[in-house]
């Protein structure tokens, strides 16, 4: 969602402002903007709706400073517009605020405090810059006093400032709560962003900071306060990633880059994971917390869900523990009576949804143990569980999640191989790990390097389409779900995963002529049944497509996957729907990696 930048102490605070939003835009948003100041008296604030591109275009050659702020907004509070654009500004032009994240009482504040001040924008982001004025001018409070003050006021919040105070143009105040912020640590500069990845260019050492603390930046000093005003000494953390990476080259569009890059993610993650032997290398003290448990609950949002579904899967077959799995957001506020020794998984790419979080922090009170799968190494989610277990997938900057679903399937694989092994599971000493990601990742190469087809399918099925459905069962009905995902984020469709012996008792209503349904045939056991399925939608004027399983191919078969362990097809079976969801959002000429409304990290609930 939103994204902040900050930089004190650099002649080309314009420039390093603009690339690092331009490296969050990945995040979703929909206006941006920028204030610098060049401590000698001259400041510039410039806001944009739009894209990064239409905020560059306002930006005149007289616009410079050494010290600044920058936001991409998505709309919360307030319509999409210039005046709704961060950065707010408080009614005498003296500070100026960016903002991520919700203010709950922003009404009874406004109320409380502020009803004398007029109000040019429709934000909670203003209520709080304005707010700080007015402390630090009626009670006589520095910036620093003023912030602190107001943030004590701030009610059930989910946060991350940062504030420029006009009067001391060369500081940088920053606080945060529930909401992703760091401060990159230059040589005569620091920086502050909510991704690493804004600021690679500029440096590779970061300090974490801690919900409820209030750091003051200086170009050469950083002072991070916890919340009762004590000093706090923090060493720095090296992000090892090479700026590069997050760029993508000569593709025309992130996701196809990061679908192409799934097979080096399965190499990567046998390298990671397993040892030369083949084994999963995972730590005694997880699989030993596993191993109590007597039930796993795995907990997601979105694509991560589907990815769960996939995971209960794994760990039934492999470890026969009875597995659950809930959408983050309605186990937060509707908990199932859970088992007696509950051991959660949480998968998360991002590892800063907030709904997810909202399940870890009622975890953690409870005392239960956790693991959180993600691909952000001392992410929010990753940090506040037990154990972590790192996707290696490198960033993933496409709104529409591609390499971090297979990664986390292929994790719960090694884990449920390694877990079901660790208890002399027969099934799990079997399951040979290595060879089948080897089979996934030479799998996967093929079905990418035959996208032409794909993108025919896409070309001639899909652009006219309002409706299309993707039908499977058991495995095949999560990779459904996933697949019909997919389609609808990024391309706009109106597409469905049905389990598909549920089509007969309601949803074949929904076909007429020309609807493309796609089946999804990878389990022997009820592939016959699939295929039934279609026939029956068929009948009723449907456009048949089918992505099956070589072993249970027949003739007229649209895609065939090479050959994999059944409990593995679904690394095979989404790869196909990635490609059809991203070449129907092509060829319609769509935004492929920043679909409308959408945001990458969703940071409020
Ligand atoms: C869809 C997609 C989302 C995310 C969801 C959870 O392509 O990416 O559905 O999966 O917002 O995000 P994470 O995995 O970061 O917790």
């Amino acid at each position: 969602m939103c994204g902040i930048v900050g930089v004190t102490g650099s002649d080309n605070a314009v420039k390093i402002l603009l690339d690092g939003l331009q490296k969050l835009e990945y995040r979703g948003y929909d206006s941006a903007g920028i204030y610098v100041n060049d401590q000698s008296g001259e400041d510039y604030l410039v806001k944009e709706k739009g894209r990064i591109a239409d905020l560059k275009r306002e930006i005149g050659p007289d616009v410079h400073g050494s010290t600044g702020i920058g936001h991409t907004r998505w709309a919360t509070h307030g319509v999409v517009s210039v005046d709704n654009a961060h950065p707010q500004v408080s009614k005498d032009n003296r500070f100026y605020l960016v903002h991520n994240g919700v203010i709950d009482n922003f009404q009874e504040l406004k109320s409380d405090y502020l009803s004398d001040v007029p109000f040019t924008s429709q934000t909670d982001t203003e209520v709080v810059v304005q707010l700080i004025d007015k402390l630090a001018v009626e009670e006589n409070l520095n910036a620093h006093d003023a912030f602190v003050k107001a943030l004590t006021l701030l009610k059930g919040s989910s946060y991350g400032f940062l504030l420029m105070d006009r009067e001391d143009p060369d500081t940088l105040y920053v606080a945060k709560n529930k909401s992703p912020l760091l401060v990159g640590v230059g040589d005569g500069f620091n920086v502050v962003c909510s991704d690493a990845l804004a600021m690679l260019r500029e440096t590779h050492d970061f300090l974490e900071l801690m919900d409820g603390e209030v750091v003051t930046i200086k170009p050469d000093s950083i002072k991070i306060e916890d919340k009762d005003g004590n000093l706090v000494e923090r060493d720095t953390f090296h992000v090892d990633m090479n700026a590069d990476e997050t760029d993508k080259g000569t593709y025309p569009f992130y996701m196809l880059k990061e679908i192409d890059e799934q097979p080096n993610v399965m190499r990567k993650l046998a390298q990671v994971y397993l040892s030369e032997t083949g084994e999963p290398v995972i730590s005694d003290k997880l699989l030993s917390s596993m191993k109590q448990a007597d039930r796993i609950y795995i907990v997601g949002a979105g694509t991560s869900y589907h990815a769960g579904l996939v995971g209960k899967r794994l760990f039934e077959n492999l470890t026969q523990t009875p597995t659950e799995v809930h959408i983050s957001s309605e186990f937060a506020y509707e908990q199932p009576i859970l088992s007696k020794k509950p051991f959660f998984i949480f998968l998360s790419q991002s590892g800063e949804t907030a709904d997810s979080r909202e399940v870890l922090v009622n975890v953690n009170a409870a005392g239960y143990e956790s693991l959180t799968i993600t691909n952000v190494q001392n992410s929010t989610l990753s940090r506040e569980a037990t154990y972590t277990l790192l996707l290696h997938a490198g960033p993933e900057i496409a709104v529409a999640s591609t390499k971090a679903y297979t990664a986390q399937i292929a994790i719960e694989a090694i884990l449920a191989k390694a877990l079901g092994e660790s208890d002399n599971q027969i099934v799990a000493q079997r399951f040979d790990i290595r060879q089948q990601l080897g089979l996934v990742a030479t799998g996967i190469q093929a079905i990418v390097d035959a996208k032409s087809e794909i993108e025919q399918l896409a070309k001639d099925d899909f652009l006219n389409t309002s409706n299309a459905f993707y039908i499977g069962r058991s495995l095949d009905w999560s990779v459904s779900l996933e697949a019909a995902l997919k389609l609808k984020e990024i391309s706009y469709v109106q597409a469905e995963g049905f389990a598909s012996g549920e089509l007969k008792h309601g949803t074949i209503a929904l076909i007429e002529e020309g609807t493309p349904v796609i089946g999804i045939i990878t389990q022997a056991k009820t592939a016959g049944l699939t295929r039934s399925n279609l026939q029956e939608t068929m009948a009723r004027g449907a456009k048949i497509i089918t992505i099956v399983s070589e072993n249970l191919a027949k003739n007229g078969d649209n895609i065939v996957l090479p050959e994999v362990d059944e409990l593995m097809t679904p690394l095979l079976s989404v790869v196909p729907t990635q490609l059809l969801a991203y070449y129907t959002s092509l060829h319609k000429g769509l935004d492929v990696d920043k679909p409308r409304n959408l945001a990458k990290s969703v940071t409020v609930e």
